[in-house]
């Protein structure tokens, strides 16, 4: 793969040695410059260094880590993502994720997640799930166990509870004090400011070069009660599809959704980009549209079937994990503002 950097050995990598194996790989590491939106090295591994997981934000190492584990001691893939998910989920000081998440504007925390697997184009999604402990895992259940794809709100709560899925509380005593700070300052007015968010998206390629994806959220604090983000909708939070490779989105879901957000990230690296410029063009494309133009808060990850990855910000970029054996990092996405963009995909005529 011309321009690409493969690693050519699997021994175990501390974050300083991935640093040195690369001079180009330095400019997508930890740190506060924002990246050019010029043409970005590109990253992959050797086809023998699978499975690969990446996922959004330095949150999403531990469960890139919990995903190799369970994969390596004899879990599926859609396993190794499901349960990788888990980790964040169960993380009670993450605000964005899981029950611990800060709660709608009504003081309740309502979960949205999806999974998708590139094997047969299978996906499951709940929204608006309330009190249950692992939405990706319901998420999982409607895609195995019913003829539907997406289940929301009390629809989706039952058919949790019905399956057996572990309760938890509806919001966590710490949220609902500050819920309660929030709600003695807000006016009459129903448009609440909502509460910025970061979502776990995680997606896999197994060394069998098939490919799986989940993502989940508790979305938007203090959102409107009902407020479904593009997490839960496959083809904005997250699109597989097992011919070129998946993405996954976090940031403003708003921003994501009308936009087919992730379907775009695998489209264009169906007609060729790379990972990494595939998240580029994509938020190309939406702030070239958007009235918001690059004031938008969203970022992509992205993987293609040949092991490369890569991602994307609006800004100064975003945060994101990277892990497959002998290798867990976080690395700095580009970013993409008015000033810093420029051609990308090479020889790739503007998008009009
Ligand atoms: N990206 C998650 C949300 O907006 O709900």
């Amino acid at each position: 793969m011309p321009g690409t950097f493969v690693f050519k050995s699997l021994k175990p990598m501390t974050r300083r040695d991935f640093l040195a194996r690369s001079g180009a790989v330095s400019t997508l590491l930890v740190t506060s410059r924002p990246a050019s939106a010029a043409a970005q090295p590109q990253v992959g591994i050797p086809a023998s260094a699978k499975p690969l997981f990446v996922s959004t934000w330095p949150f999403g190492r531990a469960s890139n880590e919990a995903a190799l584990k369970v994969f390596q001691a004899g879990g599926s893939l859609l396993d190794a993502v499901e349960q990788g998910i888990w980790v964040t989920e169960s993380d009670a000081g993450n605000g964005s994720v899981g029950l611990g998440g800060i709660p709608n504007a009504a003081g309740v925390v309502q979960l949205d997640a999806c999974i998708m697997e590139g094997v047969g184009h299978r996906a499951g999604s709940v929204a608006a799930l309330e009190g249950i402990r692992h939405p990706i895992s319901v998420a999982r259940r409607v895609m195995e166990k019913t003829p539907h794809v997406m289940l929301v709100g009390e629809g989706a709560r039952q058919f949790a509870l019905e399956q057996g899925f572990e309760q938890g509380e509806r919001v966590s005593p710490g949220r609902e004090k500050a819920w309660k700070n929030w709600k003695a300052q807000q006016d009459a007015k129903r448009a609440s400011k909502p509460k910025g968010h970061d979502t776990i998206a995680l997606v896999g390629l197994g060394p069998d070069g098939h490919l799986c994806g989940g993502c989940s959220t508790s979305g938007m604090g203090y959102k409107l009660p009902g407020r479904v983000g593009d997490s839960p909708i496959l083809g904005s939070g997250l699109y597989v599809d097992d011919e070129i490779g998946a993405a996954g989105a976090t940031g403003i879901g708003e921003n994501v959704l009308r936009y087919c957000g992730s379907y775009q990230v695998v489209e264009y690296m169906r007609q060729g980009l790379s990972p990494q410029d595939a998240c580029l063009e994509t938020l190309r494309r939406i702030a070239k549209k958007d009235p918001k133009g690059f004031d938008l808060s969203i970022s992509f990850i992205a993987i293609d079937k040949q092991g490369r990855f890569g991602a994307a910000g609006t800004g100064s970029g975003f945060q994101y994990s990277v892990t497959f054996p002998g290798t867990s990092v976080v690395l700095q996405s580009p970013g993409l503002t008015a000033k810093s963009v420029g051609p990308i995909g090479g020889n790739r005529p503007p998008v009009k």
